[in-house]
């Protein structure tokens, strides 16, 4: 992550904490004011941060009756991966993961890959047109991808993404957008894409809203190494999909440190520190508490609690996983469904665009 964040306009991160807050306290209060746009790459299988960073986050949100737009962002894969053969796979088994993990699909929960939605994708020209090449350039979390990815040659669909990002979140008037901190500069971008079409399109009668960013809650949650945030790609991560015995056999395998008395201390000691935050994460206990309860157990007694803890928190989810796999059929249906709500909402607001902007024939 790149030192300093410039949060724009909008100020600081620890505003963006206090507005996040006084959104999360009117969603529960108005949840019809609002409609929530959420999304992944299909880039693989989630794993358990995603369970416990956001899908969990997600199916609360459901279930408070906001109207919940998950987009699977398939073009978006295309801005730092080569490969493309896997997206039709990853979009299934995302879809898989969703459903196990209790997003119910239907009026009001929407699941659809953007490639799929042309009317969002047509906005893209409109808003390319709103912002500068400096703007794009200065991205810190496009340049923090980019440095990462190690990429030789950077192509403009990784520049013009948080855009398309933008086209993701205003065709459906989405105003929440949960993520995380890295985010935060694309959902500024976006806010100022909607206050510029506004002012400049239809300033009595605005378009578009300024969508509002819900952080969320759970600390970042670290691969079992201890050392870097959990992703597939690091080889540090536990995937929904694997079995309990695999989950187990990983978490045997995960560091921690040579002291036996267990104490939760993130700052000295991240590796048992994020081993007792999953514990935690599951069974609801303050995670000092359960470094007491183990105390000179050590990292055995830590581990093997760990595993029983989250095999038994994932296993309707996972009962749930194997039920879907074996009805493609559903899946494709739950997608196609989706789809066709996603393009009712897109052929609307392309119309309201086409119409202040003057471009009816
Ligand atoms: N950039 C997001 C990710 O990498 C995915 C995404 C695409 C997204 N479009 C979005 C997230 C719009 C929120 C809103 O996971």
């Amino acid at each position: 992550m790149a030192k300093e964040i410039d949060y724009g306009a909008n100020g600081s991160y620890e505003a963006a904490v206090e507005r996040s807050k006084k959104l999360e306290a009117d969603i529960s209060a108005n949840p019809k004011r609002y409609r929530v746009l959420t999304g992944d790459r299909p880039t693989g299988r989630l794993h358990i941060g995603h369970y416990f960073g956001s899908l969990q986050n997600r199916v609360r949100l459901s279930k408070l009756g906001i109207p919940t737009m998950i987009l699977i962002a398939d073009y978006q894969v295309l801005t730092d991966h080569d490969a493309f053969q896997e997206i039709e796979q990853n979009t299934k088994q995302l879809v898989i993961d969703y459903l196990a993990a209790g997003i119910v699909p239907g009026e009001d929960v929407i699941i659809y890959p953007h490639s799929y939605v042309p009317e969002c994708n047509q906005l893209l020209l409109p808003f390319l047109t709103l912002v500068s090449n400096a703007e794009l350039s200065r991205n810190p979390t496009v340049k923090e991808e980019i440095s990462s990815a190690g990429l030789k040659t950077v192509n403009e669909g990784m520049y013009t993404y948080p855009v398309h990002q933008a086209c993701d979140i205003l065709f459906c008037k989405g105003n929440v957008v949960p993520v995380g901190k890295d985010q935060l500069p694309h959902l500024e971008l976006t806010r100022t894409i909607a206050r510029r079409f506004n002012e400049k399109y239809s300033p009595k009668n605005p378009v578009f809203p300024e969508p509002q960013a819900l952080l969320s809650k759970t600390p970042s949650i670290l691969g079992l190494d201890g050392s870097q945030k959990m992703s597939k790609s690091r080889g540090n991560a536990i995937m929904l999909s694997a079995s309990e015995d695999e989950t187990a056999a990983l978490i045997k395998k995960a560091k921690t440190d040579a002291e036996r008395n267990i104490t939760y201390d993130p700052v000295n000691r991240p590796e048992v520190a994020n081993l007792l935050m999953l514990i935690s994460l599951c069974t609801k206990e303050d995670p000092s508490e359960i470094a007491s309860r183990i105390g000179t157990g050590g990292g055995g007694a830590l581990k093997n609690m760990l595993s029983e803890v989250l095999n038994e928190e994932l296993r309707p989810l996972r009962a749930e996983r194997k039920r879907l796999e074996a009805d493609p059929a559903y899946i494709k249906s739950v997608l196609e469904d989706g789809i066709r709500r996603a393009r009712e909402i897109a052929i609307k607001t392309l119309d309201e665009v086409r119409t202040v902007m003057n471009m009816r024939i």
